[in-house]
């Protein structure tokens, strides 16, 4: 049996990979970083014997992902991690449109893609879509990451009500982290301004309440507490909130 896993050149995605690898899954890899690819490829088949294939392509690009799909669609595929995902902060009036434009291809476009058609396509199996605690929140300077993870959680909260419905054996999970230590930071251009956990903790986690079916994966009190906060908060309470925090990330 196959899982595929998209952003597995790091961070969550990586550590996801791995711990799938060591419960003897072999792997579908995705990301832009071939030499890491490469390099996973051949770890992983000498450390567990692991079958792994590799696509190294932009998952902003619609006609990839399609492409990718059509590639792997005859694997035994029962595990899809969508992973692959970045932020960029500060006003949406100053961030460059290339990179919201490419946000929304790899945190929604690519994401919804895989899904509907491995929905479809799989007899059993789990989609686990790793959204954000942003989901729950509008975000000041985080305002168009915040509203892509909006949209993963709603998907696949809905989605996996459908599933329930058509009687088919998928379950769709949505995994909402906070602050992970990955490469996160580095390509969103700031600092956290809360306590992160890391991506090896975070991997575990949302690989479990995957596996156990549930809808929503909330690693640690701290978002589950921000999961019953923003059904108890108005947008007059949190906007202030969010925006207080992100701009205290920007100055550091
Ligand atoms: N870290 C956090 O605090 C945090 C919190 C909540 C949710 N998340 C979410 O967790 C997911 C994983 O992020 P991470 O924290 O592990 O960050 P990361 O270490 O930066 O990893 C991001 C992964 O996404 C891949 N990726 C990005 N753009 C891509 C594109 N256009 N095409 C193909 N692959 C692409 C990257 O691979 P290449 O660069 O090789 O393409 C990389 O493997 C993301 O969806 C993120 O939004 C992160």
């Amino acid at each position: 049996m196959y899982a595929l896993v998209t952003g597995a050149t790091s961070g969550i995605g990586k550590e996801m990979a791995k711990l799938l690898a060591n419960i003897g899954y072999d792997l579908v890899l995705v990301g832009r970083r071939e030499n890491r690819l490469l390099y996973m490829q051949k770890y992983f088949s000498n450390k567990y014997g692991t079958d792994v294939i590799t696509y190294a392509l932009d998952l902003s690009n619609p006609e990839n992902v399609v492409e990718l799909f059509e590639s792997c669609k005859e694997l035994e595929i029962t595990v899809v991690i969508n992973a692959a995902g970045f932020g960029k902060v500060g006003y949406l009036t100053d961030t460059k449109l290339e990179d919201d434009i490419n946000m929304i291809g790899t945190n929604i476009m690519a994401l919804h893609i895989l899904t509907k058609l491995f929905a479809e396509h799989m007899d059993y199996g789990h989609i686990l879509n790793v959204a954000s605690m942003a989901a729950f929140f509008p975000g000041p300077f985080l305002a168009q990451y915040s509203a892509t993870k909006a949209y993963v959680l709603s998907l696949s909260k809905a989605v996996n009500y459908e599933m329930k419905k058509q009687g088919k054996y998928v379950k769709i999970s949505a995994l909402c982290p906070g602050p992970v230590d990955t490469e996160f930071n580095e390509v969103a251009g700031t600092n956290f301004a809360l306590r992160s956990i890391s991506a090896k903790k975070c991997a575990y986690i949302g690989l479990l309440g995957m596996f156990k079916g549930k809808s929503v994966i909330r690693p640690g009190i701290e978002m589950k507490a921000a999961g019953l906060v923003s059904r108890l908060s108005p947008d007059a309470v949190i906007l202030p909130i969010e925006y207080m925090i992100q701009t205290k990330k920007l100055n550091g």
